[in-house]
């Protein structure tokens, strides 16, 4: 095998209550890619579609997640990659995290899979660092391992697998509006009061439990943040009215998803799922703002050959 054809999964990151350490899979909204051994030595990027990115390797995502692992090997052939992203960057539904993982992926595949998934993480997390400017793994875990994950530490990276009840959906709205991760970080406070602390972690604990138990009701009661959505939300045009009209509409829980501006709901059942995709809708309907909306199970797969 010289060549696949794969698609890297876009994910949610943070899901209120687990800044930086809770994240999970989306299943059909997610972007392909090629990648190919070649003789040549060395990481190319030769063709990137979709937006307006970067194809020099060391200055794009899934080339400096490539270059990492590529150091990593001793090989006398190189690998070229085409990306065809369909996640819009700046979206807040883990687009480098995708461009990220999915060369790293891709060369393991050719190779023989010489690295585990918490290997391959490591290489996209300096990918992902050069988006961000900072070295989070919790969009990198979800689009590698699918599912629920929890990134219990970066250094060492240690990375948990939480199962998730069958019937759990995510509707996502996402306004055509740029954040960048790293703006929306840099107006984060560095200190948090122990109160709320003491509330948040006791909600990630919870959500944690939820999700082994496929307890609705606790997921419910989980899915707050009083860390970062109160700084965050203010960037998001019409934040307080979507979540409002999705936990109208029925949903488990809604905020924001990654660094925004896209907005989260998780609800029970694909119904339900459909009720909230309308409620947002009748938000967004009346703005001056282009947006569109994705209804998902969570995928459990992750990352994927597809050809
Ligand atoms: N945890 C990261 C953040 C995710 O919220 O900044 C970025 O997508």
């Amino acid at each position: 095998m010289n060549e696949i054809k794969l698609f890297s999964p876009a994910t949610v990151a943070n899901v209120s209550c687990g800044f930086d350490v809770m994240g999970f899979c989306l299943d059909n909204v997610g972007d392909e890619m090629v990648v190919r051994k070649i003789d040549k030595k060395g990481i190319f990027i030769s063709r990137v579609e979709g937006f307006n990115l970067p194809k020099e390797a060391e200055l794009n995502v899934a080339g400096v997640s490539a270059l990492a692992m590529y150091d990593a090997l001793d090989v006398d052939f190189g690998f070229e990659i085409e990306i065809y992203k369909n996640i819009k960057p700046g979206s807040g539904i883990g687009s480098s995290a995708a461009s990220a993982v999915g060369s790293v992926f891709g060369m393991n595949e050719l190779i023989g899979r010489p690295f585990n998934k918490t290997q391959l993480t490591e290489f996209a997390l300096k990918g992902e660092a050069l988006a961000s400017k900072c070295e989070h793994a919790d969009n990198l875990a979800p689009a590698l391992f699918g599912g629920f994950t929890l990134v219990k530490s970066v250094a060492p990276l240690q990375i948990l697998e939480i199962p998730s009840p069958d019937d759990l959906y995510a509707t996502i709205i996402h306004p055509q509006i740029e954040i960048k991760t790293s703006e929306s970080r840099a107006i984060l406070p560095n200190k948090v009061p122990l109160s709320k602390a003491i509330t948040q972690w006791a909600n990630l604990g919870s959500l944690v439990h939820a999700l082994h138990t496929s307890n609705y009701d606790l997921i419910k009661s989980a899915l707050t943040d009083v860390v970062v959505e109160p700084y965050r939300s203010k960037l998001i045009p019409l934040f307080t009215e979507v979540k409002q009209a999705s936990l109208n509409a029925g949903a488990l829980g809604a905020g924001i998803s990654g660094s925004g501006p896209s907005i989260f709901a998780l609800s029970k059942g694909l119904e339900q799922a459909n009720k909230i995709k309308e409620a947002m809708l009748g938000v967004y309907a009346n703005s001056d703002i282009d947006f569109d909306i994705h209804i998902s199970k969570i995928n459990t797969e992750g990352v994927k050959i597809i050809a």
